[in-house]
């Protein structure tokens, strides 16, 4: 751990239940440090000092953090991250916990990522890059389906098509190359990844990494479609639980070996200082653990059910992570397990309302050891809790079984006022009977 004297002033960056999960985990710290956070959200506002700044300028946010006398800066989201925070927050001599532009690629280009897991032989789809719809499609007409097209760039989750059927793949195929990730095409011309679909359960890593150190943090499985059963659309994530049962330690082990110290080591390798989170998408394939992704922040909703597992002071693992000295820093977990699930407005991922009025419990009226976390809250002219987004709240919840914590997690649910929320009833389901 690093001997340097913990931060006194702690600004967090973003405005989710991510965020919202990092200021209670920051403010808990032994030393008790003063934690701000931009932009932040209706309920971070209620716990720390929020400030308008959005996450995504740059020169605003260093403003500030000199302005407030922060002496650290937590990046949550990707956007930041790759329009060079960390790298602008280096440069006025703050420190930061967060990858470089450089190392923030890993998420901001597909393709990038792709090239390095090869080079590493790290196990990942089998892919093939193109920046032409007509040889995709003629490349795709020899493959089997389904097979999954993605773009290139940032896509806040939009970039994926896992195809079913020829013509939504050449469909995809055309679109992703003719919009590019972010809507528009990029300078240079979109390009698009096309990959083998691989099958199995998906089970998120997140790593804090610091050069070539790292610590695994208790593992998570995120629950990606709007629908109990895992059906409907892809959203952004509708309730995660950790651990993830099905990575029994010696599959851990397995995945430590062949994907997170190879990667940590290629990505090093290629004379990146990554100190931040790299947060590891795998499939558990019939062929063993294979990479979908990297991410190079803390997922949103797994660090909700991930942080409350950690007994570690996370401000001190942080602080080591930014300044090169996480070696040897030991990880204390929590055994029992952890849920949070995500309350949405209903609509969501689809056009949703916004301003429908929030009632919430007072925290002493809620389950042992369940708290409730802010997403897209706000307050309207009248001070009244409002929705402001499609994922509104997550309640998380810690028990001695992931059944314990489910139900006090659905208690709580339940007992929230919203006429217009809707959440998934089985969150955690598939790993119930295998905690
Ligand atoms: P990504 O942003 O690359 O993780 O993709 C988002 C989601 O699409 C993943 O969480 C998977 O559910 C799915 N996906 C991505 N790549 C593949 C693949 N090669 N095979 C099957 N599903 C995939
Ligand atoms: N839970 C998926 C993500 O944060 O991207």
């Amino acid at each position: 751990m690093s001997s340097h004297a913990l931060p006194r002033c702690v600004l967090v960056v973003g405005s989710g239940g991510r965020e919202h999960a990092l200021v209670r985990a920051l403010a808990a710290s032994p030393g008790r440090p003063r934690v701000l956070c931009a932009p932040g959200n209706a309920g971070i506002a209620s716990d720390v000092t929020c400030r308008p700044v959005p996450a995504d300028d740059v020169p605003g946010l260093v403003a500030l953090a000199r302005d407030e006398g922060a002496d650290f800066v937590v990046v949550g989201p990707e956007v930041p991250l790759s329009l060079g925070l960390v790298d602008a927050l280096g440069a006025a001599g703050i420190a930061a916990y967060g990858p470089k532009a450089d190392g923030a690629r890993l998420e901001a280009s597909k393709i990038y990522t792709k090239e390095i897991l090869l080079k590493y032989a790290i196990p990942t789809a089998e892919a093939a890059i193109f920046g032409d719809a007509d040889s995709a499609i003629a490349w795709m007409r020899q493959r089997p389906v389904p097979i999954v097209v993605k773009a290139d760039g940032l896509a806040a989750g939009k970039g994926v098509v896992v195809a079913t059927g020829r013509a939504e793949a050449e469909a995809a195929a055309r679109d992703l190359l003719a919009l590019g990730a972010a809507g528009r095409p990029p300078a240079g011309g979109a390009k698009i990844l096309i990959e083998e679909c691989l099958t199995g359960e998906e089970t998120s890593i997140l790593v804090i990494v610091s050069g070539r150190d790292y610590v695994i943090l208790p593992t998570a499985q995120d629950h990606k479609r709007i629908g109990d059963g895992d059906t409907g659309p892809n959203t952004g994530g509708m309730g995660a639980c950790s651990p993830a049962a099905v990575v029994t330690a010696e599959l851990l082990g397995r995945i430590e070996r062949t994907i997170v110290r190879p990667s940590v080591e290629g990505i090093a390798s290629e004379g990146i200082d990554f100190r931040g989170t790299l947060f590891i998408g795998i499939m558990l394939t019939p062929d063993g653990p294979k990479v979908l992704e990297f991410n190079t922040r803390f997922g949103d909703p797994e660090t909700q059910a991930v942080l409350p597992r950690v007994e570690s002071d996370l401000l001190g693992l942080l602080w080591a992570a930014a300044h090169g000295h996480l070696g040897g820093t030991p990880l204390v977990v929590r055994p029992e397990p952890a849920i949070c699930v995500v309350v949405a407005a209903r609509g969501y991922p689809g056009p949703y309302p916004r301003g429908d009025a929030i009632g919430l419990p007072p925290a002493a009226a809620l389950p042992p050891q369940t708290q409730i976390l802010h997403a897209g809250t706000a307050r309207d002219a009248a001070g009244r809790l409002v929705t402001s987004g499609g994922r509104v709240l997550g309640v998380v919840a810690v028990g001695p079984t992931l059944r314990a914590a489910a139900d006090r997690a659905y208690a709580a649910c339940d007992s929230i006022a919203c006429e217009t929320k809707y959440y998934r009833r089985d969150i955690g389901a598939r790993q119930m009977g295998r905690t």
